[in-house]
């Protein structure tokens, strides 16, 4: 009977599965091997690219990844580039996770420099060689690296959107699991603002099992909470002395999944605003449909005024950072 159960589990799986769908993940570094990782092993398309500058890299990884395949028994092809775009031809998804860390001396402006011209360059690869792509950007600073994507990739808007809300929420539903000591399975939350320490994560759009968190735990513990996950990259970074990866390439998977499978899933996603919440020409994390056409509909939430001053005070953040792209780009 349970092998019965599995069996229908796996062939229900299978056809969810659409015909040849082809993802290409641009940096194989942590972030981007642990992603193509969870897209082979959930069999999330058929096709994986792993492209990294570094050669030999990418081909390593992808052949590690690929020889897990009969072991865990899927049927999704990895395969590695070395910064040959050929290869990622006519891919439906393309994740952007290629960047540089911060290192010592450098300032968060050459950081910027570094990883624009990076992200321009990717960028304008993949629509070199898959026009319709649909772009999810990983690379830090995320807000404005999903902005540089954007506008290097001349194509709407809706199908260049970056990836932290799915992760920065991960956090705060895991940290609530633990204290609640319930399922992380059984929360639901929202969380809004750029990827920064100005994250508004919001309790009033937070629930258990369907039950408001703030019947379930006191203000103080939940504050706490809300603190812990603003610097929750933070505190990774701090334990290992470079920042997270499982969960950031998790979360970048599943809005491959959401995309590729046409799921229509409601994620945090950082978007471009055209007068959403009062707001223009700004990337940010907003809550969204997100199908098979990319970004479907932007969800606009009734915040109240504490709620919505953080927003602003997130908008006015990421903001001074897109000006900092900007004026170089002006200056180039
Ligand atoms: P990593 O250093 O392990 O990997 C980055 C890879 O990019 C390296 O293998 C490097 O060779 C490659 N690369 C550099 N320039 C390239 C180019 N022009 N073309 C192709 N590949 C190139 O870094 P990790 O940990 O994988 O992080 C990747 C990025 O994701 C960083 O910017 C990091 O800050 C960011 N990140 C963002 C998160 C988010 O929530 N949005 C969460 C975690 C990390
Ligand atoms: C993270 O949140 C540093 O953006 C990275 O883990």
């Amino acid at each position: 009977m349970l092998k019965f159960t599995k069996f229908v589990t796996l062939l229900s799986n299978y056809e969810l599965i659409p015909d040849q769908m082809k993802v290409t993940v641009v940096g194989a570094g942590n972030v981007g091997a642990t992603c193509a990782d969870v897209l082979a092993q959930r069999e999330i398309a058929n096709e994986i690219v792993l492209l990294d500058i570094k050669e030999g890299f990418a081909e390593g990884k992808a052949l590690d990844i690929w020889q897990t395949s009969p072991i865990n028994l899927y049927d999704s092809r990895t395969i590695g580039s070395t910064n040959d775009y050929a290869k990622t031809a006519d891919s439906d998804v393309v994740v952007i996770t290629s960047g540089l860390p911060r290192k010592p001396g450098m300032s968060r402006d050459d950081l910027i420099a570094t990883n624009a011209g990076i992200v321009k360059t990717v960028t304008e690869n993949i629509v070199k060689y898959s026009p319709n792509a649909i772009i999810v950007v990983v690379s830090n600073p995320l807000d404005v690296m999903t902005y540089c994507a954007y506008l290097n990739a001349n194509t709407d808007p809706n199908k260049v959107f970056g990836m932290a809300g799915v992760l920065d929420t991960a956090r705060y539903r895991a940290f609530l699991a633990s204290e609640l000591n319930v399922s992380p399975k059984d929360i639901q939350a929202v969380l809004m603002g750029g990827h920064g320490d100005t994250m508004v994560p919001l309790p009033r759009y937070t629930t258990v099992g369907g039950i408001p968190v703030t019947e379930l735990i006191d203000e103080a513990k939940l504050n706490e909470i809300i603190e812990r996950t603003k610097f929750g990259g933070g505190e990774i970074v701090k334990l290992l002395g470079t920042s997270a990866w499982y969960a950031p390439g998790a979360a970048a998977a599943q809005m491959v999944e959401a995309i590729v499978r046409d799921q229509k899933r409601i994620f945090p996603v950082c978007a471009w605003l055209q007068g959403e919440y009062g707001m223009k020409d700004i990337y940010l994390g907003v809550p969204v449909v997100l199908g098979k056409n990319g970004i479907e509909k932007i969800i606009e939430l009734q915040l109240n005024d504490a709620e919505r001053a953080l927003l602003v005070e997130s908008a006015d953040a990421v903001k001074s950072v897109m000006e900092v792209l900007d004026n170089m780009i002006a200056n180039a």
